[in-house]
């Protein structure tokens, strides 16, 4: 199983990717972590394959940590009857919860309809299409504009009978989500949180940071130190540095799904209760997206790569021996088209920070 493999690894210890060995490939079942065991036994569909993510397993099903926002956004609707059989669910997404939101809508029999920015990569929009999603790529403009992908969105289910915007952004059934399952999963993967320090990563609603900072602060009595990590172009790193004083928005990132303009419903409860947040330059994304496929195997987005330099940095932060997690958001399959095209890195100026010994992997042009 491809994630026994992979749960040796070290990110779950520093964040920081080293030397792959043999031997960390090569280790018998018996040695494993009891979750992974917990693993193998089936599920029940695509919902039932949502969660219990063993730390060091990259995916969910639908290919990205934002399966369980679009889960329980969905059943949020259900149980608040804003939806029916058959009915239609709208959002607005970078991409990642419209795919997980897709697969939920299949697996449960509604519709899908999707607003993203049309700055987002093609692989996420032809994947959303083969799931039955209608997609509307609309112009990258700010939350303040009223054709802002998610005004959009929100306006289209309120054309429709049946219909329910699901409103990831400011729906805090996403930060729930994390608090009742990839929160509890961290704490039992690191033996109650004996062996958890920190945690730090980057947002896009925030539910993910948020659901988590609030379930490990609660368990661990604020022991457990939680960061944000922050892409150029997002506000939030200067804000919670400045103590809520200031918003700077200069820059931009090849980061998709994460960046903020603002302090997200989702985020609202916890941002108080983050410790420290970071700033990772998008040629140290890109250089980790490189890295972690040449020594550690794993083909991750630029968000994932931004999560593991942060956790890096953190892990030094608190000192030697410190564990940090972090969470790998989704696959490079969404992105290859730009991620490993030479073009591509040209024209963001970034092919230099691609490493010599790492260039080969630039296999597009
Ligand atoms: C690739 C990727 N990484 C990270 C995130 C951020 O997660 P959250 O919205 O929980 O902050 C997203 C959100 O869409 C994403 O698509």
């Amino acid at each position: 199983m491809a994630a026994a493999r992979l749960l040796p690894r070290p990110l779950l210890r520093t964040a920081l990717p080293s030397r792959a060995s043999p031997q960390a490939f090569s280790r018998s079942l018996s040695q494993l972590p009891k979750v992974a065991a917990a693993h193998m036994a089936p599920v029940n569909g695509f919902v039932g394959a949502i969660g219990n993510t063993p730390l060091i397993r990259l995916m969910e099903p639908g290919g990205s940590v934002k399966d369980r926002a679009a889960l329980y956004v969905v059943k949020d609707a259900e149980e608040k009857g804003l939806i029916k059989p058959g009915g239609t669910v709208v959002e607005g997404t970078a991409g990642n919860t419209g795919i997980g939101l897709a697969h939920v809508c299949r697996s449960k029999g509604y519709k899908c309809v999707i607003y993203m920015p049309n700055t987002q990569s093609q692989e996420k929009i032809d994947l959303l299409r083969m799931l039955g999603a209608e997609v509307h790529p609309v112009p990258a403009v700010a939350f303040d504009n009223p054709e802002n992908y998610n005004h959009q969105a929100r306006r289209h289910a309120e054309r429709l009978d049946n219909a329910v915007w699901t409103n990831q952004f400011d729906n805090v059934a996403n930060r729930r989500a994390h608090i009742e399952t990839t929160g509890p999963e961290i704490w039992e993967q690191t033996d109650d949180g004996r062996n958890l320090d920190g945690f730090v990563c980057a947002t896009g609603t925030g539910g993910t940071l948020a659901g988590v900072t609030a379930f490990l602060k609660e368990k661990s009595q604020g022991r457990v130190k939680c960061w944000l990590a922050d892409p150029p172009g997002s506000v939030l790193h200067s804000y919670i540095q400045s103590g809520g004083e200031l918003m700077d928005r200069q820059g931009g990132s090849i980061t998709e799904g994460i960046g903020q303009g603002r302090v997200t419903d989702n985020l609202k409860p916890d941002i108080e209760k983050l410790d420290g947040s970071v700033h990772v330059p998008d040629a140290e994304s890109i250089e980790m997206v490189y890295r972690c496929l040449d020594e550690e195997g794993i083909y991750i987005g630029a968000s994932s790569a931004l999560n593991v330099v942060a956790a890096a940095k953190m892990a030094k932060a608190l000192g030697k021996g410190s564990n940090v997690v972090t969470i790998l958001c989704d696959g490079a399959y969404r992105y290859q088209n730009r991620l490993f095209s030479r073009k591509w890195l040209q024209s963001k100026e970034l092919e230099s920070a691609i490493p010599q010994h790492l260039q080969k992997y630039i296999i597009l042009e």
